[in-house]
This record gives structure tokens, sequence and C-alpha cells, in this order.
């Protein structure tokens, strides 16, 4: 028998989805951490490729390198050297050459002034479909992050870093044998602006 709809329910996750967006500006006040954790734990309940994993289980884990720290440090120098190679190395779309140019000065938007730059790894057996998982894993974690009045951004050139010797260092991870993504979370150093709802008539084809 189908459930009856709880509509505040219904209501309270679309509000959550349509306020997500990409924060890249953040005060210089550090989150509690235990919000942290309720990302984190956002994270890891999202779904994962079983079929996939080694064993069939989960192996899904977070680091968390707070602003100011060791680590936070090597892992900026790191990202700031992979898009100096990136931007060296070839023919790229202009947007993202001129996302990168900042990023190989120095200059991290977001991810350089965050209080956190989280980063999660999965073991899996396709590289491709580890990062399908991390994806879903980032969508749980920056809704959870709305939800909770915060402010996140993907930092994407951390998926270039699982086969970094120094980055796998830093996290104490093996070279290459795990998938890695990451985001930037912080509170929020001004609202986003209000975007029209999508016209999902528009976007959708019914084949009846
Ligand atoms: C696969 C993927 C990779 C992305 N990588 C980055 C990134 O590295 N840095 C960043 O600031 N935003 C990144 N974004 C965020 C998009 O730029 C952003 O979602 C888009 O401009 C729409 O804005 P909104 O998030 O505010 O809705 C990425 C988004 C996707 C789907």
């Amino acid at each position: 028998m189908e459930e009856p709809i709880d509509q505040q329910r219904v209501d309270a996750v679309a509000q959550v989805i349509s306020a997500r967006r990409s924060v890249r500006s953040f005060t210089d006040e550090v989150p509690a951490r235990e919000a942290l954790e309720r990302i984190l734990a956002a994270g890891l309940a999202a779904p994962y490729a079983a079929a996939m994993a080694p064993g069939s289980t989960l192996d899904r884990r977070f680091f968390v390198l707070p602003r100011g720290s060791e680590a936070s440090a090597a892992a900026r120098a790191a990202i700031q050297a992979h898009a100096v190679a990136a931007l060296a190395g070839g023919d790229l779309p202009a947007p993202l050459r001129a996302r990168l140019e900042p990023v190989s000065e120095g200059r991290l938007l977001g991810v350089g002034t965050a209080p956190y730059y989280v980063v999660i790894a999965e073991r899996g057996s396709m590289m491709p479909v580890q990062q399908q998982s991390l994806a879903h894993a980032l969508e749980n974690m920056w809704l959870m992050a709305t939800a909770l009045g915060l402010g996140m951004h993907l930092v994407s050139a951390t998926t270039t870093m699982g086969g970094d010797p120094a980055f796998c260092r830093l996290l104490g991870l093996p070279v290459g044998e795990l998938a890695l993504n990451g985001c930037a979370i912080g509170i929020p150093a001004h609202a986003s602006e209000a975007r029209p709802a999508p016209d999902i008539g528009a976007a959708t084809t019914w084949l009846d």
C-alpha cells in the first residue's frame, strides 16, 4: 500500500535542494566539529558501487584538513603544482584555463581560505565508477551542509591527486589505489543569489 505523502518532509527536501549552491567565499569563523561530523555521516550514507567494490563492501574514508594545518598547506601546494602542470600540458577549454590560472599562481579561490578542505577516498575496481560513487557522497554532504546553513564547493583538482605520491603520503594512503575527490566547507561570507526555478517541462520528454 502506498504511504501517505508527508508534505512537510517533501517541502523540506525540495527547499534544501533548491538552496544548494557553490559557495566559494567564507567568513573566518570555523563551523562546529559536530556540524562537520553530520556532513561526513551524510557522505558515508550515500550509495556505492557494491558490484565493483572489493568484497562488495564499502571502503570510503574522509580526511579533514583544517585551515592553517600543515596538511592543508601541503595539499594547497599540491593543487597548485597540478594546476601548473595542467596548464603546461594541454589544450584546455577557455573556462577551465581561466579557473586554473589563478590556482597556478597560488590564488586558490574558496579552498584557499575555507576553514575545512575535506578529501574523500574510495577503494574499488574501476576508477570511473569510484568517482561516480564519490559524486553521490559529495552531493549528500552538500545537501546536509546546506541544511545546516553551511557553504560548500567542489574541489575537482582532488580527483587528480590519487596518483600523487606526496599527496597520498600526506593522507597515509597507498599511491594509485583509491579514487579521491574533495570539497571546501565553511560559513558563507554572503547569501547566494536567488535563481529562478528550473523549467522541468522544457527539459523533459515523456515517451507515452
Ligand atoms: C563534476 C563537477 C565538477 C565541479 N568542479 C568544481 C571545482 O573544481 N571547483 C568549483 O568551484 N566548482 C566546481 N563545480 C561546481 C560547478 O561549477 C557549479 O555546480 C555550477 O557552476 C552550478 O552552480 P551551483 O553549484 O551554484 O548551482 C563542479 C561541478 C561538477 C558537477
